[in-house]
């Protein structure tokens, strides 16, 4: 890319210095600019190879994009893409250039993929168009007919559609484990076992389980371990460090963090990488830059969001576990939550979404109740800045069930203030006593 170092000098050499004396007094200025610029660059470089001892905040606001690299505009431009020009033959042969296509990444996609890599210690991401695709790419990666495949029961729905119908019409087997198995994880394993997908804490139901462990037997029989880390992100939980080999994130909740976008990235270590990058062009799921762009911007305050989220989630959680209406309150944060303690050992923070059972709710109560709420809408996803309910249903599962007891109905707390969120719950909490 063309910096303002490279245009200075073509403007000095343009219009030489001697013909004329005000412009060699400008080109003198330019010049001096010049200096200034060279010397920030050093400085800029200098800052981000410290970036590895700085917060996780300070790297939110560095990572990714070197402003230099685009006339020092803070941020990367959103590359509008297909075709990159070669500027000979001999280039396009060769193709020694840093872009050739736009399916195999922009300055935009890599600025977030650089990013990724970055918070999740991987070797190299790639971005999806949505988070589901992000479970389905690399799955697809690793599977082949006669292999068996172990998936965790409190998986993410689409996620186990996508198994059963697909990877099943493929030729792999696929089993469904307990969250809770412990040790018995072990037991599972084949010699044909190439995946393993994990998601904790589970979806819906939110069972935490034991990530190193799992990555540790998985690894006996070479399976490739892949989690769904999206409720921690990788400030909350950094997969990779536990063993496993890919992380999932579905970008479209907390880095995006607006409710506008749907995209996914899948991070992966030095093992997979090369496998995975090359599933992904062969597939052809690329993102666009436009949403590569939100979820970047989204990312710069995604550490001050996480905290505000759970904060309040919590508060609004240890405040439900006290009402009379409530069965049980779902959120691994939770001292008396059964998965407390695996939640404490391994991750160093809790997100905004979590789940309660509505004690002894008929569906026209769940209808009250949910149609009474002001400030919550009603609607799917989560990691927003607005707050969200829903019912959930684990009707497809054949393990982690919901607890008994009512129905399960799940909170996304957003940013609003959290007193408001407590007395919008109250008041529609009231309508079906
Ligand atoms: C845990 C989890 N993973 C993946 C996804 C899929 O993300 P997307 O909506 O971007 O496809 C979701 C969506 O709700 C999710 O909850």
């Amino acid at each position: 890319m063309l910096c303002n170092e490279h245009k200075v000098y073509q403007a000095y050499n343009r219009n030489g210095v001697k013909k004329n004396q005000k412009i060699v007094s400008k080109a003198v200025k330019i010049d001096h600019l010049k200096f200034e610029f060279v010397r920030k660059e050093k400085q800029e470089l200098t800052s981000n190879n410290n970036l590895a001892n700085r917060g996780l905040n300070t790297k939110l606001t560095r990572l990714g994009n070197n402003p230099r690299d685009f006339y020092g505009f803070i941020n990367p431009p959103v590359v509008h893409a297909s075709t990159a020009l070669f500027p000979d033959y001999d280039t396009m042969k060769t193709r020694d250039q840093k872009y050739t296509y736009a399916t195999r990444g922009t300055p935009t996609t890599d600025a977030l993929a650089s990013a990724l890599n970055n918070l999740e210690g991987s070797a190299g991401t790639i971005i999806v168009p949505s988070g589901l695709a992000a479970v389905t790419v690399p799955m697809l990666a690793f599977a082949k007919t006669g292999d068996h495949c172990l998936i965790v029961d409190s998986i993410y729905g689409p996620s186990r559609i996508f198994a059963n119908s697909i990877l099943q019409r493929l030729g792999v087997e696929v089993e469904y484990f307990d969250p809770h198995i412990g040790d018995g994880f072990a037991n599972l394993l084949r010699e044909n076992t190439s995946m393993v997908l994990i998601e904790a804490p589970g979806s819906n139901t939110f069972e935490m389980l034991d990530v190193s462990a799992v990555s540790e037997a998985s690894h006996q029989v070479g399976a490739v371990v892949m989690m769904d880390n999206t409720w921690a992100t990788p400030l909350f939980f950094k997969p990779l460090d536990h063993g496993v080999d890919i992380s999932i994130h579905a970008l479209t909740k907390y880095p995006g963090g607006h409710c506008d976008l749907i995209l996914g990235s899948v991070s992966a270590n030095e093992r997979c990488w090369k496998q995975l990058a090359e599933t992904q062009l062969t597939l052809g799921v690329c993102a666009q830059g436009d949403d590569c762009y939100l979820v970047l911007r989204g990312m710069r305050t995604m550490g001050i969001r996480l905290k505000q989220h759970e904060k309040s989630a919590i508060k609004i959680a240890e405040w439900l576990s006290g009402q009379k209406q409530i069965a049980r309150v779902l959120h691994p944060a939770l001292p008396a939550d059964p998965g407390h303690e695996l939640w404490k050992r391994d991750f160093s923070g809790s997100s905004g979404l979590f789940s309660f059972v509505l004690k002894d709710a008929s569906d026209s109560q769940v209808g009250e109740f949910l149609d009474a709420l002001e400030l919550f809408g009603m609607g799917y996803s989560w990691g927003g800045y607005q707050s969200l309910a829903v019912v959930v249903s684990t009707k497809d599962r054949t393990i982690a069930k919901a607890p008994e007891g009512g129905r399960l109905m799940r909170l996304q707390i957003g940013l609003e203030d959290t007193a408001d969120l407590i007395e919008d719950v109250e008041q529609a909490l009231t309508k079906i006593t």
